[in-house]
């Protein structure tokens, strides 16, 4: 029986998930999307040209690819309109390929505003959102109160968008908060009647006809395992389960169904947004990763916070995802570095240990190991026998402190710098 394979980011976001399954797709004739939102941002750069996806996935680009946006992502109409005439001005065919599962839910013009309101009355304590309003979608759809991209085509649409729009007007007034709808949801509304010319499909029942068919199918998660709402550092994390276990809900498959576990994650740490990081460098090695890995948001533009590779956490996020192969991306980025650190434990209130520990906010002092870096080009290696011998020494350890192969390595942007092991 064919299995869903799910590719998901192991660390905080953005370890170059769009990439990766841009590089996979050929393997596979169905992408899902399973959670999370606009919140985020996965680039792809191929034939010259540089794309970023927020809700759409990053199959798209491929000849005879099925896409799904699965219910557990919630959907601003206004972004996703925008993103296929983008994708339609590059030249792809976007509505033949996409399809939308009805049980996902839309994100409202005063989601958003609640959003920003929450995080404007929090001060020094905001999480950092991206501010599309995945934080109230969501709490929307846990509390039943909801809109669902199948009841768009209800004739009690408006009727139900007004019920709940009214509530989210009364909820505003308890903030001190100047905001103004009209010019939002006119856009909105004109985003529904894009989204009404896809296809909306019965997600779960799809995907399983698809998986009893043969096809092969591959899950893209968003965001990162440390962003996960029960597992991640909260409370700074995003309001979605983006670990493995998001696929099941997420998409309406088993967990028998599952298969290959592709866990990725950057040579080295970022993370956007505030919350912990205990290896985050304050200093000129830090600065050196932001401006060699050009780390600035794909969807805020915000500077990336850059620190030192985490084996603590990434052993953490392996074992909560089952993860089978590991990708290490951005590798070139380490390029010219005359040492490496990787930690390898946390010393917490003086005490060390090797678990990813409930209380990331207080004083976490990393303990490191130390590499001599490889100080050289890695961008136009493509075989893994031509590394540096200090890059396969790094690689390496990766796999024995993680006890998972690193199958797929990545040492540029492009599609064509991936080294498949
Ligand atoms: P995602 O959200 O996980 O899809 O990742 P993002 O697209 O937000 O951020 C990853 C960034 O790194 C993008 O700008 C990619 O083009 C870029 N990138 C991906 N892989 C590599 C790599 O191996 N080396 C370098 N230098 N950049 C990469
Ligand atoms: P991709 O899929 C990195 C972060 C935000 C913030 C926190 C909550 O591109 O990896 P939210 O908007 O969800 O309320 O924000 O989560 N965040 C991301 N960081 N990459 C992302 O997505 C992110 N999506 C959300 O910066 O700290
Ligand atoms: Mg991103």
């Amino acid at each position: 029986m064919k299995k869903v394979d799910v590719v998901l980011g192991l660390q905080w976001g953005d370890e170059g998930k769009g990439k990766v399954v841009d590089v996979l797709t050929p393997n596979y004739q169905v992408i899902a999307r399973f959670q999370g939102g606009p919140n985020a941002g996965h680039s792809l750069h191929f034939g010259g040209q540089s794309y970023v996806l927020h809700t759409i996935p990053s199959g798209i680009f491929r000849d005879g690819s099925i896409n799904i946006i699965g219910n557990g992502v919630v959907i601003d109409p206004v972004i996703l309109a925008q993103e296929i005439a983008q994708l339609e001005a590059s030249g792809v065919d976007v509505k033949s390929k996409l399809l939308v599962a009805k049980k996902a839910h839309l994100i409202l013009p005063t989601h958003r505003m609640l959003d920003a309101a929450s995080e404007a009355s929090k001060g020094k304590t905001k999480i950092g959102s991206t501010l599309k309003g995945i934080g109230p979608t969501y709490m929307d759809k846990t509390g039943r109160n909801g809109l669902r991209v199948g009841d768009i085509i209800s004739p009690a649409f408006e009727e139900r968008y007004n019920r709940l729009k009214e509530k989210h007007v009364k909820m505003l007034g308890q903030y001190d908060y100047e905001y103004d709808i009209a010019a939002y949801e006119k856009e909105w509304f004109a985003g529904i009647e894009v989204l009404k010319q896809l296809k909306f499909i019965e997600g779960e029942h799809v995907v399983n006809r698809y998986i009893d068919e043969g096809k092969a199918i591959l899950a893209e998660g968003a965001q990162g395992s440390l962003l996960d709402i029960d597992f991640g550092t909260y409370p700074f994390v995003t309001s979605s389960n983006t670990l493995c276990a998001g696929v099941c809900t997420g998409l309406g498959v088993a967990p028998s169904r599952l298969g290959s576990v592709y866990g990725i994650f950057k040579a080295y740490c970022t993370r956007v947004g505030s919350g912990p990081f205990p290896t985050e460098l304050f200093d000129a090695d830090g600065e050196k990763m932001r401006e060699v890995g050009r780390e600035y948001g794909s969807t805020t533009g915000r500077p990336r916070r850059c620190g030192w590779l985490d084996i603590v956490a990434l052993r953490y996020t392996v074992m909560m995802n089952g993860v089978s192969e590991l990708i290490m991306m951005k590798a070139d980025v380490l390029n010219d570095f005359d040492t490496l650190k990787v930690a390898v434990a946390y010393k917490v209130n003086g005490v060390e240990t090797t678990e990813f520990p409930y209380e990331t906010n207080e004083e976490i002092v990393p303990v490191y190991k130390e590499f001599k870096g490889w100080k050289q080009d890695i961008n136009g290696i493509r075989d893994y026998k031509d590394f540096p011998a200090e890059f396969k020494q790094y690689v390496e350890f990766i796999e024995k402190e993680t006890g998972v192969p690193v199958k797929i390595i990545s040492v540029g942007p492009d599609r064509e710098e991936t080294i498949i092991r």
